[in-house]
């Protein structure tokens, strides 16, 4: 399995790159490396949170939880007791700015105030313009304005235009002018309450943004703009990047002639890919200067998420179905384009096993780091976030719904891999970025995968012993199947490993010159306490295949230390 071939340096927004501590000073003192930012570690991007790199073991609120805090109150010690660090949650335009320039952040600084004392970090998703491909969070007083505020519309509804849906137009400045206000008087106030004692780590900025029910904006001011030119900053932006663009989007770009001006559909083809790339655009123009707005009173690293499980069939100039997903991976240069304060594209994975790491790998590429804000819970959610912080470094992991009253404290295995996580971060954090660390994710027909590692080349086979199923969730598999299994491997030394995992067996062979044969040498169960790897029981024999595989990592999730040796 190649460890480290994704990466290239071109590296999308404004990253911070300084590594100091943060000492204590007042809020406008406050400099970009004292607050959470990113930063390179090797060919990986971290996220720094208090000076330190920092895995977010994270967990996503129902929509509209934390828009009460008395609602939230009983879920905190429940969420930090399930092993959760950061908690995304939503907020709502439209519970903030009540009336048009009137703030009211009492209810957040409730959500703010609560999750600190239960040492959660929060990741807040803004919920302004746009939510799933329809604009609901808004408030009343912009959404009743729609002369001022216009629609987006879809063909037929007989006008100039089209007919209106409940779609704020990515074309209007005076909808930007507004969502950009309100989002900078957001991140005012999050400085003022939490400029010292970063609480709020990253926001998400609107939510899982496309159209519905057509494949543009069909409004007057929509097809005006479509009818014009391309605009010169994306055109200067494919010529001056045309050797590092994404592949698929250079193939769109080169079936219509690589033509460096002209209309959307002369220069990116008829049809629905010149829809695609004129939304992406126009919906990554807004949101680029939202998030500008918000940088400009508080810099914390800011991402777009998107719903890639169903666009599949969204490549090309395929039918459509269901929303659009404006933040798709092989438009990320459209996005590097219109919306440089835009750090991470992010994908929403409710999907498992081969597709799941086909999203990881779509949107881990081309210096993109992966951050996961939402994706299926389950017992499968624990090999999932296993290979998402092994195989591609992820910044972090987030089922969605977590507070869902079947689910909460409920969730044994993701509990389980957290605990372990948060026990190993630092070694982990340690080992991002630098070919010493990787993954594997495998569901019950998926042929072993090869990982090599130090001198060695592990073979991982699907091997799960025995699986209790707790209650079903969606998407999860019905009783008696064979959930997912995966496990994560770290070298520390050219001999020495750890690995954490369940459900898989491992055996070794030599990747180097030299004696033949591998052997398992030191095998030990354990735990890391304050970093520091403190042994339990010490296995051979029946909990080694008799020195032929790591046996134990297929019975239960745990850590190994192990050594490995060779001879002929
Ligand atoms: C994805 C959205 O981003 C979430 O806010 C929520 O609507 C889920 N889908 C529901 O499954």
């Amino acid at each position: 399995m190649k460890l480290r071939g994704l990466f290239c340096c071109t590296l999308m927004g404004t990253l911070a790159v300084v590594a100091s501590q943060g000492q204590s000073r007042s809020a406008s003192s406050v400099s970009a490396s004292d607050i959470p930012h990113l930063q390179k570690h090797g060919t990986a991007t971290q996220l720094i949170v208090d000076g330190k790199p920092f895995l977010a073991l994270a967990g996503e609120l129902l929509n509209n939880s934390a828009t009460s805090v008395e609602h939230m109150k009983p879920l905190w010690p429940k969420i930090a007791a399930a092993k959760f660090n950061t908690v995304l949650t939503g907020v709502s335009w439209a519970q903030i700015e009540p009336q048009e320039g009137k703030f009211d952040f009492n209810v957040l600084d409730g959500v703010v105030r609560d999750a600190r004392s239960h040492n959660l970090r929060l990741v807040l998703l803004w919920f302004g313009s746009w939510k799933n491909g329809n604009s609901s969070y808004p408030p009343d007083w912009l959404k009743r304005d729609f002369d001022r505020f216009p629609r987006a519309q879809i063909a037929g509804g007989g006008g100039a235009g089209g007919q209106s849906i409940e779609l704020l137009s990515p074309v209007s400045s005076a909808t930007c002018d507004a969502d950009a206000r309100a989002f900078a008087a957001l991140m005012r106030h999050v400085k003022a309450v939490d400029g010292q004692q970063h609480t709020v780590i990253m926001i998400q900025v609107e939510n899982e943004i496309g159209m519905q029910k057509d494949t543009r904006d069909r409004s007057p001011a929509a097809n005006r703009a479509y009818e014009g030119p391309a605009p010169k900053e994306l055109m200067d932006y494919l010529q001056a990047h045309k050797d590092t663009l994404i592949p698929e989007f250079r193939q769109m770009w080169e079936a219509a002639g690589f033509k460096t001006s002209g209309t959307w559909e002369e220069v990116f083809g008829k049809g629905v890919v010149a829809d695609d790339v004129f939304m992406a655009w126009n919906f990554a123009r807004h949101v680029g200067r939202v998030a500008a707005a918000g940088k400009a009173e508080y810099p914390l690293p800011m991402y777009v998420n998107a719903a890639p499980d169903n666009f599949n069939s969204r490549r090309g100039n395929q039918p459509r179905r269901g929303q659009s997903v404006a933040p798709r991976d092989d438009l990320m240069d459209v996005w590097r384009a219109a919306a440089p304060a835009i750090d991470i594209l992010s994908p929403d994975v409710y999907a498992d096993g081969a597709n799941f790491a086909a999203m990881c790998a779509g949107y881990n590429r081309s210096g993109n780091p992966l951050f996961i804000p939402e994706t299926g819970g389950g017992p499968s959610a624990a090999p999932r976030a296993l290979y998402a912080f092994g195989r591609h470094d992820a910044i972090g992991f987030s089922p969605f719904g977590i507070d869902r009253p079947d689910r909460l404290g409920n969730t044994p295995d993701l509990t389980g891999v957290y605990d372990i996580l948060s026990q190993m971060a630092p070694l982990v954090l340690d080992h991002q970025g630098n070919g010493t660390m990787s993954a594997v994710l495998l569901g019950p027909k998926d042929p072993p995968q090869k990982v090599q590692l130090g001198n060695y080349t592990l073979e991982v086979t699907y091997w799960p012993i025995r699986y209790t199923m707790p209650l079903l969730m969606p998407g999860e598999p019905p009783p008696g199947a064979q959930p997912t299994a995966g496990a994560l491997f770290i070298a520390t030394g050219p001999d020495e490993f750890y690995a954490v995992g369940s459900g898989v067996k491992v055996t070794f062979s030599p990747s180097t010159p030299g004696p033949p044969f591998a052997g398992l040498g030191t095998v030990e169960e354990g735990t890391f306490v304050n970093g520091r790897w403190v042994p339990g029981i010490r296995l051979a024999g029946d909990d080694t295949g008799q020195g032929a595989d790591l046996f134990e990592l297929q019975r239960q999730l745990g850590i190994q230390r192990f050594t490995l040796y060779r001879y002929r």
